[in-house]
């Protein structure tokens, strides 16, 4: 159970990392909330040490918590083709998690995708702060409701922001969390999403706008 006394992530995270590998290796060990007890590992974020885009999911999904690494299932298919038809090569991006690990419910048949809880989503995110603080990309890019509330706060919304480039960190919940970021922020829809929508066309093609947003501006800045 979420509770207050859980540590968070902060802890465990090295105060002055001088690589991203130092980073995962750290998360590796992470005990800051409970959500490491069910899962297989951390799945920490992968990619490019100077990627220009930095792309933040939710939390792994199923297999990602058995593959140890992010947007290697269902959801990141739909991304991969998403990226591909944006404009944006996958070797070019870092992809990570607002939470690293695997929340769900086991019916004994199946393990069940659960919402991580804002206590949840607070706890780790000492690690995507320090990843995207490493990172310095020129744009970051929220996957969803999950991510876009971690990164500006609980009141953001994905229909509030999305179909638009805003200052980053100047856009973030807490800037000072990032002294050293100079780009912009973008957010839209997570590809889960898609898969689970009626109209999944529809969705797929928001989902491929709003990336290919980010790969204009890309080749204009
Ligand atoms: N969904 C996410 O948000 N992240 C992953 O890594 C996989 C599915
Ligand atoms: Fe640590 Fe995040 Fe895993 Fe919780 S979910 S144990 S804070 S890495």
């Amino acid at each position: 159970m979420a509770t207050r006394t859980e540590p968070g992530a902060q802890e465990f995270v090295p105060a002055h990392p001088g690589s991203l590998d130092e980073l995962r290796a750290a998360a590796g060990g992470c005990r800051g909330c409970h959500l490491y007890r069910d899962a297989t590992q951390t799945v920490f974020g992968a990619g490019p040490v100077r990627p220009a885009v930095v792309l933040v999911g939710e939390q792994p999904g199923d297999v990602e918590d058995r593959r140890g690494a992010p947007f290697v299932g269902p959801a990141g298919k739909v991304l991969d083709r998403a990226l591909a038809e944006a404009g944006l090569a996958r070797a070019d991006t870092y992809l990570t998690n607002a939470v690293k690990h695997f929340k769900h419910r086991d019916t004994g048949k199946r393990r069940i995708h659960q919402t991580p809880t804002r206590t949840e989503v607070v706890s780790c995110l000492p690690w995507l702060t320090a990843e995207l603080e490493l990172l310095r990309p020129r744009f970051v890019v929220a996957l969803g409701g999950t991510a876009v509330k971690a990164l500006l706060g609980p009141s953001a919304t994905i229909s509030a922001v999305r179909g638009q480039l805003l200052p980053w960190p100047a856009a973030a919940h807490h800037p000072a969390d990032f002294p050293h970021a100079d780009g912009w922020f973008a957010a839209t829809i997570h590809p889960s999403a898609v898969l689970r929508a009626e109209d999944r066309d529809a969705l797929y093609q928001g989902l491929v706008e709003d990336l290919a947003l980010v790969a204009r501006a890309l080749g204009d800045v």
